[in-house]
C-alpha cells in the first residue's frame, strides 16, 4: 500500500519525491483517533512512538505524581527525557481523560463536561504524525504534504536536531527535572536580533541579562536564528557563527545513531546534549527502542553556575566549590523556607534572622547596636543606590548609620551602598574586580555556622561581641540621658529633628541618580586630577570640550565634557536630565558615568571610547572598510537612535546626530554620544540650534532649519545623511568635487541611483572590487534617500530602517528627496 501510494504521488506530483519517500515510512495518525492515560480503563494506546521508536507523543505522568501531562519524550532504555509539553503551566490531567485528533485540531477532553475540553493544536487537521526527528506535525484536511502545526515551532526548553530558535519563540526552562511547568529562565532574542538569557522574574533590564550572543560574537550582525542540526552543531545561522561543532560525529561506530538536543536546564545553563543509541538490528520498523543508550553533555553555555544570575536567590550568594555551584545565606540572614535545605540548594531565598525595625525607630542613631561582619572576594552584580569614594572605616560607618543600607560593597576604594533583598552575588577567589562586602548584625548575634564561607578560618567573618556588648551599654545609658535632655530641651530637639530632615534630604536628592546604577558625583578637583588640569582635550562638541583622562586605582579611561554652552540652567533641571540621560542603557550609546555640578561648572564623565570618531574613520583615514563593516556601523548607529526614540522610559530626541558623535570602540562597534543634551536648552531648543555653520554641513532637517519643533523624524534625516556618508565615505557637502551636482551628497546620490549609476557614488581600486557588495550598496542608497526625505511624514521610523537594512522588509522605491 505505500508503495501504492508513493507510485500515485509520483505521477502528480513529481517535485515531492523526497517528501513522498519519507512520508511512506512514517506511521499516520487520522482524525479520529485517540489516547488515553496509561492507567485509565479504555484500550487506547497511551503514545503514539515513532517508526525509530526513539520518540513518542502523548499521556507522561506528571513529576508531581498524580495525574499525567501530555508532551513528546525521548525513549532511552527505562528512562524517558521529555523534549517538549503541552500548556506546561497547567494542571495535572486526570486519568479518565482523552486526546483525539479532530478536524478542529487536537482535542483533550478531561471527564465528561465541556468545560474540561482543551486544544492542544487548534488547527484544521486531517492527520498527524510523530516523526523520526521528535518533530510532531498535523497536516491539513487536503494535504497530507502540507504542515498546519508542529511542535518544532513552540519549543519549550529543547531543541532537537533539525529545529531552529527564532525571534518568533523561546526558551523557558522548567522548574526542575520532573516538573516540566515554566521555571527560572529564559533565552530569546531581543528586538535587536541579540540573544539574551535572562532570570524569568527580573525586570529584563542589561544587568539582569547573564548570557547574550553578542557577547559571544561581537561583530555579528543580528543573528536570524540558532539552529541545531542533525549532526549535533549548535550554530546561528546568516551569518553562520557556531557555540558547538560536532567534530567527532564522523568516527563513530556504524551501527550506532545520535540524537541531539540543546535544553535551557534547569539551573539556566544552555547544554547541548548527545543520546548515544545502539541500535539493535531490525529494531527501526519496531515499537521497541534500542536496548541501550549513553547520555553526554558536548556543550555547555557555563562551566561555572555562579556565572548564571538568579542561581542563588536573594539574599544569598553563589560560591564555587570544586566545580559545584553552591548558595548559602548572608551573615545574618537565614533561609526562608526552612524546609529546602540549609545550604547547598540552587535558588535559596533567605531573610534577615532579626527585624530591623530598632533602626527606623531611631532614626540611624541606633548603629552602635550594629557590628559588622564582613565577607572577601564577592562581586555584586547588582547596581548599588549609592556610592561614594571613601576609606573602608567610613563606609562602614555610613552603612550603619543609613537605615536603608542592608550592606555594602567595598571595591577599589569605593563604598557602594545596597538595599536589601542584595541579588546576583557571587564569591570570586582570585579576581581583581571583587570587594568586601560588609553587613551589620545586632551586636551579641551569634552567625550561624553554615552562613559565612568556611568561616573560622576567616578571620574577618568574626563578630566582636564584648565590644558590642559595651557599646549596647553605652547606647542604652546614652538614649536614656538623651530621653531627659528631649524632656528638659524640646526646642532644641526639634530643631536638631529640622537639622537632620534637611540632611536626609539633600542626601537622596543624590539618589535621584542611582535608581539604575549609581552615578558618581564627583567633585572638580577630583576632575582636574583625573584630567591632569584639562589638558589633554580629545574632542570639541556642540557643549563644548572633550578631555581625556583617568580615575581610580586601576587607571579606568575617562572622557570629561565641559559644558559650557548652557545660559542661566538651573541645577534641577540639569540633574533631571542627567537622569534621564544616566537610564539609557545600549551598547550603542556611550555610557554616562558620572557629573560633576559645583556652581556654574558643570560636567559629565562618560566612558572612553577609544578609537575615535565615525568621522574620523570614514573621512580621515584610508583604511579598507569591508561592506559588511559599513552595514554593521550602520546598524549600530540605526539601534542605538531606535533605543532612544522607542526604547527609553522618556523619548529623547538627539538633535544633532552626525559622524563627529558617533565614536567606535576597539572592536569598531559605533556608539552614539551627545544624546539626551538637547532636551537641555530649553525652551526653543535654542543653544543646540547651532551656527550657520552646523546648517551647511547638512545633517540638520529642513524643517528644523524652518523653526519646526524637533521630532524623531528629524532624527531619521540626520541618520539619513549619515548612511549615506558611511555608503560613500565623504561628506554630505563637498566643494572640491568635479561638477556641481556632486556637491550635495543627498541628491547626487539620488541622481546616480534614479540613473542606475550607483558605481559613481564609490571609490574603489582593484583590491577592493572583490568586496564590493552592489546589492548591500543599493539597499543601504535606498534607505538613505528615504531617511532624507524632505516630508518628514515620508521617512520611516528607526524601526523600519533596522528592518529594511537587516532584509526583513522589502525597501521601497524612494522619491526625489527635495519635492
Ligand atoms: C478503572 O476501573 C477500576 C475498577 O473497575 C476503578 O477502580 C478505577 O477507578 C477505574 N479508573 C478510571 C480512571 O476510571
Ligand atoms: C537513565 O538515567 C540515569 C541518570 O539520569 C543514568 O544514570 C542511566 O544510565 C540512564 N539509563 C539508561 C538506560 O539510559
Ligand atoms: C473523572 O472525571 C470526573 C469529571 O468529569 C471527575 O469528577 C472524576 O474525579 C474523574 N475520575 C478520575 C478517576 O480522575
Ligand atoms: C531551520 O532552519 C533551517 C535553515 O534555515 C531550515 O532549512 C529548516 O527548515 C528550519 N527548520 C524548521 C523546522 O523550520
Ligand atoms: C515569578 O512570578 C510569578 C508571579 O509572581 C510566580 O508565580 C512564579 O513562581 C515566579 N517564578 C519564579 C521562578 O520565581
Ligand atoms: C555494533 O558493532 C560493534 C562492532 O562494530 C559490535 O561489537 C557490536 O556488537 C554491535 N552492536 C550491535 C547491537 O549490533
Ligand atoms: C566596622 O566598624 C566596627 C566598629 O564600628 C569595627 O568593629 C569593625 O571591625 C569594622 N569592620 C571593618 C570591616 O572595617
Ligand atoms: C588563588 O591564589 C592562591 C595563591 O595565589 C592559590 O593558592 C589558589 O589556588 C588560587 N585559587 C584559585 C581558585 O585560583
Ligand atoms: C538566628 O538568630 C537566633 C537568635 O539570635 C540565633 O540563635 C540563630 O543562631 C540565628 N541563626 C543563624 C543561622 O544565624
Ligand atoms: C552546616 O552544614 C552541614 C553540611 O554542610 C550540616 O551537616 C550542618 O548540620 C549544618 N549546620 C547547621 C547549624 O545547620
Amino acid at each position: 500500500m505505500a508503495s501504492n501510494r508513493i507510485h500515485v504521488l509520483f505521477l502528480w506530483l513529481p517535485f515531492c519525491v523526497a517528501l513522498a519517500a519519507e512520508a511512506a515510512v512514517e506511521k499516520s495518525i487520522w482524525s479520529g483517533d485517540l489516547l488515553s492515560p496509561p492507567d485509565s480503563n479504555t484500550t487506547n494506546p497511551s503514545s503514539w512512538v515513532s517508526s525509530s521508536g526513539h520518540f513518542a507523543f502523548g499521556f507522561y505522568r506528571h513529576g508531581n505524581g498524580h495525574g499525567y501531562a501530555i508532551g513528546i519524550w525521548l525513549i532511552a532504555g527505562t528512562n524517558e527525557t521529555v523534549v517538549w509539553t503541552a500548556n506546561r503551566d497547567d494542571p495535572p490531567i486526570s486519568s479518565n481523560s482523552t486526546l483525539q485528533l479532530t478536524v478542529d485540531g487536537l482535542l483533550l477532553k478531561q471527564g465528561s463536561d465541556a468545560q474540561g475540553q482543551v486544544y492542544v493544536a487548534s488547527e484544521p487537521a486531517g492527520s498527524a504524525s510523530m516523526l523520526d526527528s521528535g518533530n510532531f506535525v498535523i497536516y491539513s484536511q487536503e494535504s497530507s504534504f502540507f504542515v498546519v502545526w508542529q511542535s518544532f515551532h513552540h519549543p519549550t526548553d529543547t531543541i532537537l536536531g533539525g529545529q531552529n530558535l527564532t525571534i518568533l519563540n523561546q526558551l523557558v526552562s522548567s522548574r526542575s527535572t520532573s516538573d516540566r511547568s515554566t521555571g527560572h529562565y529564559y533565552l530569546a532574542y531581543q528586538r535587536d536580533n541579540n540573544l539574551v538569557a535572562y532570570p524569568v522574574n527580573s525586570s529584563s533590564q542589561p544587568l539582569d541579562a547573564y548570557w547574550a550572543s553578542m557577547d559571544y560574537f561581537p561583530y555579528m550582525i543580528g543573528v536570524e536564528q540558532l539552529s541545531l542540526d542533525t549532526k549535533g552543531n549548535l550554530c546561528f545561522i546568516a551569518p553562520t557563527q557556531c557555540l558547538a561543532t560536532n567534530t567527532h560525529h564522523q568516527n563513530k561506530p556504524q551501527n550506532t545513531s545520535s540524537i541531539y538536543r540543546a535544553t535551557l536546564d534547569v539551573d539556566g545553563n544552555l547544554r547541548l546534549y548527545e543520546h548515544l543509541f545502539e541500535d539493535v538490528e531490525g529494531s527501526t520498523i519496531t515499537n521497541s527502542p534500542s536496548s541501550s543508550s549513553l547520555v553526554h553533555t558536548l556543550w555547555q553555555a557555563f562551566t561555572d553556575e555562579c556565572q548564571i544570575k538568579g542561581f542563588c536567590g536573594s539574599n544569598s550568594f553563589c560560591s564555587n566549590i570544586r566545580g559545584n555551584a553552591r548558595c548559602q545565606c548572608y551573615p545574618g540572614f537565614v533561609p526562608y523556607n526552612t524546609k529546602t535545605s540549609y545550604s547547598n540548594a540552587m535558588f535559596l531565598e533567605c531573610k534577615l534572622n532579626y527585624t530591623k525595625d530598632d533602626c527606623e525607630r531611631s532614626g540611624g542613631r541606633n548603629y552602635l547596636l550594629y557590628n559588622t561582619v564582613s565577607l572577601e572576594e564577592m562581586r555584586w552584580d547588582d547596581c548599588p543606590y549609592w556610592a561614594k569614594p571613601m576609606s573602608m572605616e567610613a563606609c562602614n560607618k555610613s552603612c550603619k548609620e543609613d537605615c536603608d543600607c542592608g550592606a555594602a560593597l567595598y571595591t577599589n576604594g569605593q563604598c557602594n551602598k545596597y538595599s536589601l533583598p542584595v541579588r546576583y552575588g557571587r564569591k570570586v577567589p582570585n579576581a581583581s574586580d571583587t570587594g568586601m562586602a560588609l553587613f551589620k548584625v545586632p551586636s551579641g548575634y551569634v552567625i550561624g555556622k553554615n552562613t559565612t564561607t568556611s568561616s573560622p578560618k576567616n578571620p574577618n567573618a568574626i563578630v566582636n561581641n564584648q565590644r558590642g556588648l559595651i557599646l549596647i551599654l553605652a547606647s542604652t545609658l546614652g538614649s536614656i540621658s538623651f530621653l531627659c535632655v528631649v524632656f528638659v530641651v524640646s526646642i532644641f530637639f526639634i530643631y536638631r529633628s529640622q537639622v537632620h530632615r534637611f540632611t536626609k534630604l539633600s542626601a537622596s536628592s543624590n539618589l535621584g541618580f542611582t535608581e539604575e546604577c549609581s552615578l558618581r558625583s564627583f567633585s572638580f578637583d577630583e576632575l582636574v586630577k583625573a584630567t591632569s588640569g584639562f589638558t589633554e582635550e580629545v574632542g570639541r562638541g556642540s557643549f563644548g570640550a572633550v578631555y581625556r583622562g583617568t580615575i581610580g586605582e586601576n587607571s579606568k579611561r575617562i572622557a570629561v565634557k565641559r559644558i559650557e554652552k548652557f545660559v542661566d540652567e538651573g541645577e534641577r533641571e540639569f540633574r533631571a536630565e542627567i537622569t534621564a540621560i544616566s537610564r539609557t542603557h545600549h551598547r550603542n550609546l556611550v555610557k554616562l558615568i558620572g557629573f560633576c555640578i559645583e556652581g556654574s561648572r558643570k560636567l559629565l564623565v562618560y566612558e572612553y571610547v577609544s578609537n575615535g570618531s565615525l568621522a574620523n574613520l570614514l573621512f580621515k583615514t584610508k583604511k579598507h572598510l569591508p561592506w559588511k563593516e559599513r552595514l554593521k556601523i550602520a546598524l549600530d548607529v540605526a539601534r542605538g537612535v531606535q533605543y532612544l526614540h522607542e526604547e527609553c522610559e522618556v523619548r529623547i530626541v538627539h538633535c544633532n546626530l552626525k559622524p563627529h558623535n558617533i565614536l567606535m570602540d576597539e572592536l569598531l562597534t559605533a556608539k552614539i554620544s551627545d544624546f539626551g543634551l538637547a532636551r537641555l536648552s530649553k525652551p526653543e531648543l535654542s543653544s543646540i540650534r547651532p551656527d550657520k555653520n552646523e546648517v551647511r554641513t547638512g545633517y540638520l532637517a529642513p524643517e528644523w532649519q524652518k523653526e519646526a519643533l524637533a521630532s524623531v523624524k528629524a532624527d531619521v534625516f540626520s541618520y539619513g545623511i549619515v548612511l549615506l556618508e558611511i555608503v560613500c565615505r565623504r561628506r554630505s557637502i563637498e566643494v572640491n568635487v568635479p561638477s556641481p551636482e556632486e556637491v550635495l551628497l543627498s541628491s547626487w546620490a539620488y541622481h546616480c541611483f534614479a540613473t542606475e549609476q550607483l558605481h559613481k557614488l564609490v571609490a574603489y581600486n582593484e583590491d577592493e572590487k572583490q568586496d564590493m557588495d552592489w546589492k548591500t550598496l543599493e539597499r543601504m542608497v535606498k534607505v538613505g534617500l528615504l531617511c532624507v526625505q524632505d516630508d518628514p511624514s515620508l521617512r520611516p521610523s528607526m524601526r523600519n530602517v533596522i528592518l529594511m537594512l537587516e532584509g526583513w522588509k522589502d525597501v521601497p522605491i524612494p522619491p526625489s528627496p527635495s519635492c
